[in-house]
Formats: structure tokens, sequence, C-alpha cells
């Protein structure tokens, strides 16, 4: 049967994230904002690109929740983008009272809907949308390690020159400046990337990939980034609807896994039908470890100040 799914927050990440899951077809798509009006005007102009682009299915913007009821997925975007000089951190209070109205709302007309968080500080904010809902950690989990590590890959193959299809990396750890780049797990068609970068080169990559977000609210000076965000919004929701089991770094809930109880974490997962399947670990060097612990100590730092 047809999927449903609501994308909650009609600003940019929202927008792209909508469109693209229209374009592949994932489901019949709602698009929920606040702004009377907003949503159903971008719904309405997404539907009518159908015909150029080349896919059908509905897009229906709305202000009403009632319109989301019973959806499969939930993506939740709403949310205050950064400016240049905030931190992700800096949109704490703010965004806790946004995502926890929008959890509560998505929780109580899609009982049984799997949430996929991306409103930031990421990691606090899936804690708020599972404190909210009391959904199984399946079901909440949160967008952050598929950006960062779309980060690295893209600035690994401008350094390369190689293509980025063959290049895989993997970000662990805070959607947030502690983040931890894993170079022992980057490689391009299976050649380790020490092997083809210096370690110069390979450094400067992952503190650049760590600071990525900001680079582009530096830029941007009204927001932040919105492409590759929905596009990796996306990318979850398509491996929920088709149970592909794509290996993603996801923020998930962990309970002693890698160490940590009771946090949000960005670690590698599957995603498939039932959500959030399974956490990997991935066996850990004493330096990675440590820089995990620091990730892990900073969202639970922000998390400490939760009021929900
Ligand atoms: C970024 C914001 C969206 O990393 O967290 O661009």
């Amino acid at each position: 049967m047809k999927k449903k799914i609501t994308v909650v927050g009609a600003g940019h990440v929202g927008e792209i994230t909508a469109q693209r899951i229209a374009e592949m077809e994932l489901g019949d798509v709602v698009l929920i904002d606040i702004v009377e009006g907003m949503p159903q005007g971008k719904g309405l102009d997404m539907s009518q690109s159908g015909p150029i682009v080349g896919f059908g299915g509905r897009i229906k913007g709305t202000n009403a929740w009632e319109d989301t009821a019973n959806s499969d997925i939930t993506v939740i975007t709403a949310g205050l983008p950064r400016k240049p000089g905030m931190s992700r951190d800096d949109l704490l209070h703010a965004n806790t009272e946004i995502v926890s109205k929008c959890a509560e709302m998505s929780g109580k007309f899609s009982k049984d809907g799997i949430i996929i968080v991306v409103s930031n500080p990421l990691d606090a904010m899936c804690e708020v949308a599972r404190r909210v809902t009391k959904f199984p950690k399946n079901r909440v989990f949160g967008m952050a390690g598929i950006l960062d590590t779309a980060r690295m890959r893209t600035f690994l193959s401008m350094e390369l020159d190689m293509a980025v299809e063959n290049i895989t990396a993997l970000v662990l750890g805070g959607h947030g400046d502690t983040m931890v780049p894993l170079v022992s797990c980057c490689n391009v068609s299976g050649i380790p990337i020490t092997e083809l970068l210096p370690k110069e080169k390979i450094d400067a990559i992952v503190a650049r990939t760590a600071k990525g977000g900001g680079e582009i609210v530096a830029l941007l000076k009204t927001g932040s980034a919105y492409y590759a965000p929905g596009a990796a919004a996306a990318e979850i929701v398509e491996s929920i609807v088709k149970d592909k089991k794509k290996v993603l770094p996801c923020a998930a809930y962990l309970e002693g896994e890698y160490g940590y109880k009771g946090l949000y974490v960005g670690v590698p997962v599957v995603i498939g039908a039932g959500g959030l399947e399974k956490v990997i670990e991935v066996k850990l060097t004493p330096e990675e470890k440590a820089a995990l612990d620091k990730s892990a100590a900073a969202v639970k730092e922000l998390i400490d100040l939760l009021k929900v």
C-alpha cells in the first residue's frame, strides 16, 4: 500500500525533503507548517512540477494536524535555523518548544508512525521527541551522520578528483563541532584514503567536515544548509519505505552500545521497514573512542538542560 509521509516545517529543509520524497515516489506527502497558506502554496507548486519532472502522487500542504493522521513516517524539520556566529546548541530552548509540540501532535495523530528528527541541536531534539511521544527507539531517531558523511565524501572527492560515488566515509558522534570523522573507515573503492592522501590533507578535511554546517551558515548569512540535509532525510525515508536495510550513520538512542546508556549519539545503523532496526558497533582505536566520549559528553550536557 502507498505510504503516507509527513514533513513538518515547510522551510528550506522541509521543502527540499518533501520535494525529493515526492520525486522518488515514496508515497503521498503532507507538508505541514504553522504559517497560513505557505505549505499549501509550496505543496501545490511542487505537485505542478510533477508533470514536467515525471512523478505522480499528492503533495498536500496544510496547517492542520488532522491532515497528517496515520502517517507511516514523519520527518520533523521545524525549528529555527542557525544564524552566523550561533552554534547548533544555541537553538536548544527555542527548538525544544517547537519540536516537543510537533512530536506531541505527530504521536497523537500517527501512533504507530516512525519519527525522523532533523531539527537542531539534533541529538537533543531526538531525545525531546522520544520523551514526548514515548515511542520505542526504533521509531524515533535523527538525521545527521548522513549529512556529515556526505560532506566528508564531497571534500575527499574535491581533493582527490575522484568520483564521489566511489568514496565511502563514516562520521560518528553528536551533530556538532565534536563529531568524529573516522579516517580508518574512509576509502575509495576499497582503497584506504591514507594510501591516497598525505596526513595533513586528511586532517584538513576532517576539520572542515566537523565545521561543514558552520561554513555554509557563514556563507548564506540568513540560515543553514538545506539541499544536502533534505536529500539525507529523504534517503532515510527511502530505506524505510523500500525496506532497503541501508547502513547509514544516524542519531540512535543507545542503551549500552559503544558504552553509552540512555543517550542519542550518531552511529552506523540499519534502516528498514521497522525504522532503526540495528545499531552496528565499529571497533574504535583508543583515540577514536576518546573523541567519541567527548562528543557524547557534549550531547549529555545539552540533554541535562532539557526541561521536557
Ligand atoms: C548543518 C545543519 C543543518 O549541519 O545542522 O548544516
